[in-house]
């Protein structure tokens, strides 16, 4: 895929809850172009996670149109696969596996690929050693229990980013982070976007954060209401 194609599709798309009653994306249209780091912002309730849930493939739309990494989303049978390689998730909640080491909560998205109990070990540390640890030998075999927020949240960054996505889906990454911790995350999501071209879609309240990315969608009731280029 090149630059200039889109690498997510979306046009018409609806999604509704409690039957009908809810209408969560009522008629969204959206395109983002291979490599594009784009954020997200709006009201809560607005539809922006329920946004990242049918980009990444967590839950199907009712309606549209919907084609991510040259997946038709709305027809194809298997997307497990498609999770596994195109995408990676970051949540404000970390959900780590509190009983797995740090480097083993790292691991897990590689156990479907092909990759050996070494090479998925140095792949794991591999991802961790970008993350800005200070004291990354200490914690590695540690339960992510033992960890501060700003420490899982780094392990939850580098588990999304072990099997090389092209799409990172954040949804409010520093929603529960002091600023400082925060800004570390922002700074290698921007990076990872800088240098290794992944397409990044970034939920957030707050207008700094969303001044990282290239453009800014505003949502209003399931729907972009306003485009901002940066
Ligand atoms: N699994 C669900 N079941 C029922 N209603 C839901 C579900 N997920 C989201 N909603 C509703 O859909 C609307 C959009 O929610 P959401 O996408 O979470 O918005 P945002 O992330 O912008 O706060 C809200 O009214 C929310 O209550
Ligand atoms: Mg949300």
């Amino acid at each position: 895929m090149n630059k200039s194609e889109n690498i997510i599709e979306i046009k018409g798309l609806k999604k509704s809850y409690d039957n009908g009653k809810i209408k969560a994306l009522n008629g969204m249209d959206l395109e983002v172009k291979e490599g594009e780091f784009i954020s997200l912002m709006g009201p809560s309730g607005s539809g922006k996670s329920t946004l990242l849930n049918m980009i990444g493939a967590l839950d199907r739309a009712d309606e549209g149109f919907i084609k991510v990494a040259g997946i038709d989303l709305m027809t194809a049978k298997d997307l497990n696969k498609f999770r596994s390689q195109e995408i990676g998730f970051v949540f404000q909640m970390h959900n780590l596996i509190p009983n797995l080491s740090v480097v083993e909560n790292v691991e897990i998205p590689m156990y479907e690929t092909k990759l050996s109990g070494k090479e998925m070990r140095e792949r794991a540390l591999e991802l961790l050693e970008l993350m800005n640890f200070s004291n990354l030998s200490d914690i590695i075999n540690q339960n992510p229990t033992k960890l501060s927020g700003g420490e899982r949240q780094r392990v939850a960054i580098a588990r999304a980013l072990v099997n090389h996505p092209s799409i990172v889906l954040a949804d409010e990454p520093t929603g529960a982070l002091d600023s400082k911790t925060g800004d570390t995350i922002l700074n290698i999501l921007k990076d990872l976007h800088q240098k290794e071209n992944v397409t990044i879609v970034l939920v957030t309240h707050e207008p700094y954060v969303a001044n990282m990315a290239e453009r800014i969608f505003k949502m209003l009731d399931g729907k972009i209401v306003e485009e901002k280029k940066i």
